[in-house]
């Protein structure tokens, strides 16, 4: 059929309807509603970004295993709960991860938790590094470290000390307070410095996870073993980077 014809067909066809509805009597529609068209759905507002070294580059220190569960079952647990928790919320919408984490205090426990979790384990990832490729500390950090605490090693001690004195699940912190000061803090579950929450506020520079995921297989219930063999693959030049930027942010 060539297109005027068919144009044609098409419009007397409509010409029909149109005139048979103004006579006929109103009847039920009993052919089915057409179905709604699919809602597209919105492209998850989190997601889980691959490791920035392999997962058997911490080895010995943090086994093969326990990395690939923690970041591929345990962070993407968060990531996508979050994105569940984002998803029922349509207040939350946009947000990004810091906006969230600063104001945990105001929302849900999904959110603050899934936050947390999706915040602190992207930021333990990218503190450490393979033994042989972590940084030098910066002549900067480390006189602050040692007007501090008095020494690296008493500084190491005390953060030791903090992350075995987590009762339960949480983390172990090294932060620049409001004041430009360092200072060891520790937050349970999956809360951090940032939170309005925190019982001590500042900007994080470090940060260990002590949940028992962190370390059970290798380490069973020894934490302080894990927390004292962490140091081995802590990338010092990274952290250096974070205390500078944390310093140049007051
Ligand atoms: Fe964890």
């Amino acid at each position: 059929m060539t297109r005027p014809a068919a144009f044609a067909l098409a419009s007397a066809l409509a010409l029909a309807a149109v005139g048979a509805a103004g006579c006929a009597p109103v009847v039920a529609q009993t052919a089915p509603a057409p179905a709604p068209a699919a809602a597209t759905p919105a492209p998850a507002a989190f997601t889980l970004a691959p490791l920035p070294y392999g997962y058997d580059a911490l080895e010995p220190v943090i086994d093969t295993a326990t990395m690939t569960v923690h970041h591929s079952k345990h962070h993407q647990a968060y990531v996508d709960n979050l994105n569940k928790a984002v998803a029922a919320d349509p207040a939350l919408a946009g947000m990004t991860i810091e906006q969230l984490v600063v104001r945990a205090g105001t929302l849900p426990a999904a959110v603050r938790n899934n936050a947390g979790g999706h915040w602190n384990h992207t930021f333990f990832w990218e503190t450490m590094a393979p033994a042989a490729r972590v940084g030098a500390i910066s002549p900067a950090l480390a006189a602050a470290i040692d007007a501090q605490f008095g020494s690296m090693d008493a500084f190491k001690a005390a953060f030791k000390a903090a992350g075995t004195a987590r009762f339960g699940s949480g983390w172990v912190w090294l932060i620049v307070g409001a004041d430009g000061k360092l200072a060891i803090t520790s937050t349970p579950n999956q809360d951090n410095p940032l939170m309005d929450v925190a019982e001590v506020r500042g900007t994080p520079i470090i940060g260990n996870d002590v949940w028992e995921h962190a370390y059970y297989l290798k380490y069973q219930s020894r934490r302080a073993d894990y927390l004292d063999g962490w140091w081995q693959v802590v990338d010092w030049g990274k952290v250096s980077a974070r205390y500078a930027a944390a310093n140049a942010a007051r």
